[in-house]
């Protein structure tokens, strides 16, 4: 449902909460004070070509950041412990097991080490995962090996045998997860790397995740996000034996636990308190 201002000019408003809102909308409220985003991501604001200059505030919230560790977690031991495998052979009443790695042997590798990727971190080196990170500036997390920028990307990939994909949608990131880009991560540990992206659809390729599943290059993929959502009937992504799908559901805003801390944001903002959580709209993150 979408509820829109009474009519365009509405003097009435200052604080604009949306998700892909329609475009020129907020242009049109002259005294808007901020945007805030039902979504951690905030790719869906940026869609629309008259974004007001006012502070844009996004989600960072301790319920959505358990879900989405939650389902790197999940994923990320689901592709560990060889879960493809069982459900091939379960079918097959296949009594066969295979050989099991321990997690200190197997490095993930956390595109984005934000809120959430930090976390996913985390929970990942605690239950015994060699973790990496990247991020876009130079950053230091305990018992994680950090990466930074274009230089840092490919000793980033080539360390790393799971990787987890949480980077927002910008105009540097789009179509970063790309053949080339998969092409650099570790194989021999685990015959293939795993890519798992619940970042958002269009920093990835979709056919260049079926090509790199096809040769060999990656051995199985957990995708909560596609280039195009719903993921259209025609996409080989659906029917492939070795890709886990869910619909954008990793980490859904819920808003009993997010109206609150909203308007508590929006009364500290008009006490003349600064808010949290702004937008570094030259970053567009
Ligand atoms: P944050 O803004 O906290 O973290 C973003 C991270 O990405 C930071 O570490 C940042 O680097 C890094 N980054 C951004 N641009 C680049 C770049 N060009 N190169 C390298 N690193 C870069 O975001 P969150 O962790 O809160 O959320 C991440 C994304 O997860 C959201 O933007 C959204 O798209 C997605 N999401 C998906 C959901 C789902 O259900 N599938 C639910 C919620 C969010 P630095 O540390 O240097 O700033
Ligand atoms: C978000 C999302 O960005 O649900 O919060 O995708």
């Amino acid at each position: 449902m979408t509820l829109e201002p009474d009519g365009p000019a509405d003097p009435t408003i200052r604080y604009a909460v949306v998700w892909k809102q329609r475009p020129n909308l907020l242009s049109t409220l002259p005294n808007l004070q901020a945007i805030f985003s039902i979504g951690a991501g905030v790719d869906h604001i940026f869609n629309d070509p008259g974004v007001p200059k006012v502070p844009i505030v996004r989600i960072v919230a301790d319920n959505l950041t358990q879900y989405m560790t939650e389902y790197v977690v999940w994923r990320v031991l689901d592709h560990h412990r060889q879960g493809f495998r069982y459900r091939e052979q379960q079918p097959k009443k296949i009594w066969h097991e295979p050989w099991q790695r321990t997690a200190d042997e197997v490095a993930v590798g956390i595109m984005g080490l934000g809120n959430l990727g930090r976390a996913s971190a985390n929970a990942l080196k605690m239950l015994g995962f060699r973790v990496n990170g990247w991020s876009r500036r130079a950053q230091q997390a305990d018992g994680i090996r950090t990466f930074a920028g274009q230089d840092g990307l490919v000793p980033f990939l080539n360390a790393t045998d799971i990787l987890v994909v949480l980077l927002p949608l910008t105009p540097e990131t789009t179509g970063i997860v790309n053949y080339g880009l998969l092409r650099e991560l570790k194989r021999d540990t685990l015959g293939g790397a795993i890519l798992i992206n619940a970042g958002r659809g269009r920093l990835q390729k979709d056919a260049d995740i079926v090509r790199a599943l096809d040769d060999g290059t990656l051995k199985e993929a957990s995708l909560d996000v596609f280039e195009i959502e719903p993921l259209p009937e025609a996409s080989p992504l659906w029917t492939h034996p070795r890709v886990f799908i869910t619909p954008h559901a990793a980490a859904a805003s819920d808003p009993n636990h997010l109206v609150v801390p909203m308007l508590a944001q929006m009364a500290a903002y008009e006490r003349g308190e600064p808010l949290q959580n702004v937008v570094d709209r030259e970053a567009g993150y």
